[in-house]
């Protein structure tokens, strides 16, 4: 789009945006929208929040500009979307997340440290996918941030399902893969969860090309979790799974999303793949975000 136009499409008079679906406008990337057109501190008229729903299942990620959004208010926000989740896995401190809870860089006394706390957050994954109702969407509301970079980068596993050949599409039609944690701790190289964790959460089997529950889209169902797929010789399943990660990760299924302070961005765990990216001296500067999870359904 050239200048003028992109000039003179935002001069008059603003009309009212929950009425034409012009609230968020594309993100430059393959998947998102943004706004900065509402204040989340208030309360949202219903059709405004149809608004939000809509541009949710056409975008898969929203992000909402400059919010300062106290634990209440987020809570309020998410339960929009579905019922909370709880957080049962133990950190590597013994500690259990609350429902709105942060991501952050910092040691138990507050400084950066240069190691990442969750390394796994930089391997591609889908929140929670071993879990048997694994969660639906997430959200982060950005409260500190790196002078520059910290980004985190999302891939839309609709689009890679469709770009796949018709042979591939065939190959893998009705497989299940096993989501594991155990495996993801090993692939990942963190610390292997404990007895009760693996008891919590034991293997599960998920389809491999999951349906959208409300757009009906085919999507890949991937990421650090999948261990394998069921049925198939263990390095088989390893080698579709790479393949199919490297295919569904190329820079035109993707957007990269770069923070600025209150940035409140969500995205659909279900047709998404997500990572932080460690492009910030991490061991330096503080990166603190504000974060809250609904949970989803059985994926089909
Ligand atoms: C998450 C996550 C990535 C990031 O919150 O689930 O993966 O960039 N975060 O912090
Ligand atoms: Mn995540």
């Amino acid at each position: 789009m050239d200048t003028l136009h992109a000039r003179t499409a935002t001069t008059g008079t603003a009309p009212s945006p929950s009425a034409t679906g012009s609230l968020f406008r594309p993100l430059g990337g393959a998947l998102g929208a943004e706004t900065d057109a509402l204040d989340l501190a208030q309360p949202l008229d219903a059709a405004t929040i149809e608004a939000v729903r809509a541009a949710f299942r056409e975008h898969h990620l929203l992000v909402i500009r400059n919010q300062t959004l106290d634990k209440e208010r987020m809570y309020r926000f998410a339960e929009l979307f579905g019922p909370i989740e709880n957080h049962m896995i133990r950190l590597a401190d013994g500690s259990k997340w609350d429902a709105v809870h942060t991501i952050t860089n910092l040691d138990a006394a507050g400084n950066p440290v240069a190691k990442p706390f969750i390394s796994s957050n930089y391997f591609w994954h889908t929140d929670k996918s071993f879990l048997p109702e694994p969660s639906l969407l997430t959200m982060l509301q950005a409260v500190e941030l790196p002078p520059d970079g910290g980004d985190t980068q999302f891939a839309d596993m609709g689009k890679a399902y469709d770009a796949l050949p018709d042979a591939m599409k065939r190959r893998i039609e009705g497989l299940k893969s096993v989501q594991s944690l155990e495996f993801m701790r090993r692939y990942t190289g963190s610390a292997p969860p404990t007895e009760e964790d693996i008891a919590a959460a034991p293997p599960i089997a998920h389809p491999l090309v999951r349906t959208h529950p409300e757009t009906g889209r085919k999507s890949l169902y991937i990421g650090m979790y999948s261990a394998r797929i069921e049925g198939m010789p263990e390095e088989e399943g390893r080698g579709l799974l790479e393949e199919l990660l490297a295919h569904a990760t190329q820079e035109r299924f993707l957007y990269t999303h770069k923070w600025q302070l209150g940035d409140l961005v969500f995205w659909d765990n279900r047709c998404l793949l997500h990572r932080a990216i460690a492009n910030f001296e991490m061991g330096k500067h503080r990166r603190v975000l504000m974060r809250i999870v609904v949970k989803g359904t059985v994926p089909n």
